[in-house]
C-alpha cells in the first residue's frame, strides 16, 4: 500500500483495541476499490476520548469508528446525533464534516437487519421475534426489529431490569419475558436472536430447547467466534434456517465505509473468508 499526500484517513477508536477486526475489514475494501485511503486502529483511553475526537477533526481524518469501552459515552463529545444513536443510546461511527463538525451515528441495527435479509431471505418479519439478552447489542437488534415491522419483540434477560427498561425505551411492542422462560415464548415464532455473550468461545452456551420453535423460524447469533455457535448448531440440526454473526459486523462497516471513503462497499464471500480467516487464526 502507497499511501500519498492526500491519502483519506479513517480508524477505529477503541481501548483495547487490538482485538478489532475493523481495520481488516476496511483494508480489504480499500484496497478491491484501488482507494487512496488508511483505516487504522487507534488506541484511546477512556478518560483522553475527547481530546481524541477533536483530534480527528484537526488531524483531517474522515471519521472513525467507535467500539468499547466508548459506545456510550462518546455522545456527549459531538456536535449531532442521529436518530438511530439516540434511540440505541450508543454511537458505533463518527463522521467529521468539512467545517470540522462530529456527527455520531449508529450502523448495528442497519447491520443487523442487512445481515438477516441476506442470510435469510423472506425471514418472518410478520410474527413474534424472540430476543435473547438485554444489553447494548440488543439495543440495536430491537431498533432494527421495530423499524422492520415486526409486531412483537418478546426480550428475555437474565437481569430482568433490563429487559424491562428496554420495554421502557422502546414501547409496547416490546414484552419482558423470565429467562427461564426462554424455551416457551419460541412459540409462533419468526426469528430468535442470541444478543447475550453465551455461546461465544471461551464461554458456556446458551442452553435453550429449541422444541416449541416453528419449522420456519429463523434463528440468528451475534456472537461469530465461534461462526457456528452451539445454539446454531442445534438450530440447523432441527432444520431451522441459521444465520451467523460475523455479517453482522460486516454490514454494520458499510455506512461508514460509504461515508468516509465515498464508495459503496460490497459483502462478498471473498469478504467473508478474508474476515473468517482471521477469526481461526
Ligand atoms: P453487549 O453490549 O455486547 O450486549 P452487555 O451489555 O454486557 O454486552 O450484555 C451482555 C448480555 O449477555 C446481557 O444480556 C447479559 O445478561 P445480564 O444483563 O443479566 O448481565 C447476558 N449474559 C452474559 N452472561 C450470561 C449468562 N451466564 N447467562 C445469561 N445471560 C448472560
Amino acid at each position: 500500500m502507497t499511501l500519498t499526500g492526500s491519502t483519506r484517513l479513517a480508524g477505529v477508536i477503541g481501548w483495547p483495541v487490538a482485538h478489532s477486526r475493523s481495520p481488516r475489514l476496511h483494508g480489504f475494501w480499500l484496497q478491491t476499490h484501488g482507494i487512496d485511503g488508511a483505516y487504522v486502529p487507534l488506541a484511546v483511553k477512556p478518560g483522553a476520548i475527547e481530546a481524541a475526537l477533536r483530534g480527528l477533526a484537526a488531524l483531517g481524518f474522515a471519521g472513525a469508528n467507535v467500539t468499547v469501552p466508548h459506545k456510550e459515552t462518546v455522545a456527549s463529545c459531538l456536535d449531532t446525533l442521529s436518530d438511530s444513536a439516540r434511540r440505541i443510546g450508543a454511537v458505533n461511527m463518527v463522521t467529521v464534516t468539512a467545517d470540522g463538525r462530529l456527527l455520531g451515528d449508529n450502523s448495528d441495527a442497519f447491520g443487523f437487519l442487512e445481515n438477516l435479509k441476506a442470510g435469510a431471505p423472506g425471514w418472518p418479519a410478520d410474527r413474534p421475534a424472540v430476543i435473547l439478552g438485554a444489553g447494548g447489542a440488543a439495543r440495536a437488534v430491537c431498533v432494527g426489529l421495530i423499524d422492520a415491522g415486526v409486531p412483537v419483540l418478546r426480550v428475555a434477560n437474565r437481569t430482568r431490569a433490563r429487559a424491562e427498561s428496554l420495554a421502557a425505551d422502546f414501547g409496547s411492542r416490546v414484552e419482558v419475558h423470565q429467562w427461564e422462560r426462554r424455551h416457551d415464548i419460541l412459540a409462533e415464532a419468526g426469528l430468535v436472536v442470541n444478543t447475550t455473550s453465551l455461546g461465544m468461545t471461551g464461554k458456556a452456551p446458551l442452553e435453550i430447547d429449541l422444541d416449541r420453535l416453528p419449522d420456519d423460524g429463523v434463528v440468528t447469533d451475534i456472537v461469530y467466534a465461534p461462526l457456528m455457535t452451539p445454539l446454531l448448531r442445534a438450530a440447523q440440526a432441527r432444520g431451522n434456517r441459521v444465520v451467523d454473526g460475523l455479517g453482522m459486523l460486516l454490514h454494520q462497516a458499510r455506512p461508514g465505509f460509504a461515508a468516509w471513503f465515498g464508495t459503496e462497499p460490497e459483502v462478498t464471500p471473498a469478504l467473508r473468508d478474508f474476515v473468517a480467516a482471521d477469526l481461526t487464526s
